[in-house]
């Protein structure tokens, strides 16, 4: 008898999934307890969703091409809730977005949530932004309009809230087996040695003492945020049946969070074990079994090096996407610097990945910049850690000469000296800064820093993630500092509201939100249309013997495309000479690349077609 679809994709699949299993856990009936749930949850896929799967199937390759645009936010700050959000779905296609992630939206307990990454129940969406049924139909209207959506899956932790963790909390020992709990403090003092700190001020250490059961509980982001212990074959299978509910729920990209940090052992630092890729080669298995329409995003913030694993290998795929966290900080140490060899040198690494790789690429996330930059490299330049990222804090807070910049410290170590930053772009590029100046010069520096960031953003391979509010040039928002439970992190000054009275402004002449919000769309206009910014198109950098300029090469058989971009305020000259005519891609004007004189903070997109 011909097999159904199901058994054809699990027959392929059964012999290294099991294998992965038992050598982790070792144990036949909870594996069996998870082939029969993956059969069920492929049962309970609707038929939409299926068809989605099958379509994908035929076309792996459906996101890897230049149509892709991202746009992530806060849901109560975007649009109120997922009704709302329903209703702002024709602004986000006016912004050619066509990804939309959304922040955690699960329930989760106010004051203790972490922006939602401190989740109290995965099966329940968070009671004022909606219910499973409004995703559900959040999702189906996306997928009318070939939009995808994204979710956190935050898998490291649970709140302290959730309902394990209650249990656990009461002493029993089913529970407690579910999270890490020690009353050895040798134990913990050891962990200590070896364990970096996520939030060294504002939650310091990786333990919290629970004095219902008299025990400490490893904690390694707030101490709300209790760490589960995937070793233990129950949590791995109930996160994995919570991971297939939600995608069942019509979610395309499921985000895991903190991925890293998922295994444990003494002794060691604690992150990125090879555990870990068994963990996610599962998921990746059993979501090509229920659900192949669904990708997996690792948020692996570490330097390429650590990230390029989570790929797997084209045998043995792991994650679909991974955030390109190293060249979003090394920009803004070149726009710091002025000065992009640093950044060069990052691009040809990241050139020099597998084709297969690909990058979620972004200017701003909703996390902090954490300033993971070769520092072994800039050593080697003489240029010291601790100094440097002092530097770079003192520009960006706009306390070092020539600096525009304003935005604030975050995690501000008094005894390491380390901090990271947070900022909206536009604030970062002078903007807030210049209107309140009333600056009219600035204002045009700033502008023109902020779209040549963009076009600079445009033109990597991957999959560009705008910034809700960064596409109308959305500055620092300081009022979480009046919020009871906002006013103690920083990252809240760049996750403000969106402000929907600036909106229409950028339909209104000579206002900044038209000329930021004409200038993205033109950019994504353009990406979109040419094939040389598809993922497949060779990607290199391009010396034009002036460090304060970026040059980049992309090329495929049907065109050559350069783009220069100049990170400095003054006009910078490139020295190029390319052979035939070239059309600069915003003017549409013909054009020769020979000796070019670069205005302030400007960039050039130009193509000669073969
Ligand atoms: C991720 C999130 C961050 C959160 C952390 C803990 O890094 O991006 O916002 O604080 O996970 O869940």
């Amino acid at each position: 008898m011909k097999k159904t679809v199901f058994e054809t994709r699990m027959a392929d699949r059964i012999d290294e999934l099991k294998w992965l299993y038992m050598e982790l856990y070792d144990n036949d009936s909870m594996f069996a307890e998870l082939c029969d749930n993956i059969y069920r949850f492929h049962q309970e896929r609707n038929d939409s969703l299926k068809r989605l799967d099958a379509s994908r199937e035929q076309d792996p390759a459906w996101y890897r091409r230049n149509d892709l645009l991202g746009m992530m936010f806060y849901i109560e700050n975007f649009a109120g809730n997922l009704q709302g959000v329903r209703g702002k779905l024709d602004y986000l296609q006016e912004n050619q977005v066509n990804v939309i992630h959304m922040m955690p939206f699960l329930d989760t307990v106010p004051g203790r949530s972490d922006g939602g990454y401190a989740v109290k129940d995965f099966r329940k969406i968070r009671e004022d932004l909606g219910t499973m049924e409004d995703l559900e139909a959040l999702t189906a209207d996306c997928r009318k309009r070939h939009m995808s959506v994204c979710m956190d899956f935050v898998m490291n932790h649970t709140s302290e809230d959730h309902e394990w963790a209650v249990k656990a909390r009461e002493g029993d020992g089913e529970y407690m087996s579910r999270y890490f709990f020690c009353n050895d403090p040798g134990y913990i003092q050891e962990y200590e040695r070896h364990v970096p700190q996520v939030f060294p001020t504002t939650a310091p250490g990786n333990f919290t003492w629970c004095e219902a059961n008299q025990h400490w509980v490893l904690t390694s982001f707030y101490p709300y945020q209790w760490d589960l212990n995937y070793g233990n074959p129950r949590v791995f299978n109930e996160m994995v049946y919570n991971f297939l509910y939600l995608a069942n729920k019509g979610i395309d990209i499921i985000r895991i969070d903190a991925v890293p940090y998922i295994w444990k052992i003494l002794g060691t630092p604690c992150r990125n074990l090879q555990q870990v890729h068994t963990i996610v080669r599962m998921m990746r298995i059993i979501s090509e079994v229920v659900c192949p329409a669904v990708l997996l995003l690792g948020e692996v913030v570490m330097e390429p090096v650590k990230v390029a694993p989570y790929f797997g290998t084209p045998e043995k795929p792991e994650c679909h996407m991974l955030y390109n966290v190293t060249t979003m900080c090394t920009t803004w140490n070149a726009v710091a610097m002025q000065d992009t060899v640093l950044l060069r040198q990052q691009l040809d690494i990241m050139n020099s990945l597998p084709k297969n790789d690909l990058f979620l690429n972004y200017l701003r996330c909703h996390d902090d910049i954490g300033w993971g930059l070769d520092f072994p490299t800039l050593e080697s330049w003489g240029q010291q850690e601790v100094p440097h990222k002092r530097f770079l804090n003192q520009y960006f807070q706009g306390y070092f000469p020539g600096s525009e910049s304003r935005g604030e410290l975050y995690n501000d170590d008094p005894i390491t000296q380390d901090a990271r930053f947070c900022g909206t772009t536009a604030s970062m590029c002078g903007l807030e800064a210049a209107i309140f100046e009333q600056d009219e010069a600035k204002m045009r520096r700033a502008l023109d820093k902020d779209l040549m960031l963009h076009a600079f953003l445009m033109t990597q391979s991957g999959i560009p993630m705008l910034y809700s509010g960064d596409e109308i040039g959305q500055l620092n928002d300081y009022s979480y500092k009046e919020h009871p439970q906002k006013y103690d992190d920083s990252r809240y000054i760049h996750r403000g509201v969106f402000r929907w009275d600036l909106e229409p402004l950028r339909k209104q002449e000579g206002t900044t939100q038209k000329a930021l919000f004409e200038g993205i769309s033109q950019l994504v206009k353009i990406r979109k249309s040419h094939s040389v910014f598809d993922c497949d198109a060779a990607s290199y950098t391009y010396d034009v013997h002036n460090p304060k300029i970026l040059g980049m090469l992309r090329e495929n058989a049907d065109s050559r495309f350069i783009g220069l971009f100049n990170f400095t305020g003054e006009v910078q000259p490139a020295w190029i000479q390319e052979e035939g005519e070239f059309t600069d891609l915003l003017t549409g004007k013909k054009l020769e690349l020979k000796d070019l004189a670069l205005p302030a903070n400007g960039f050039l997109w130009a193509v000669r077609e073969k």
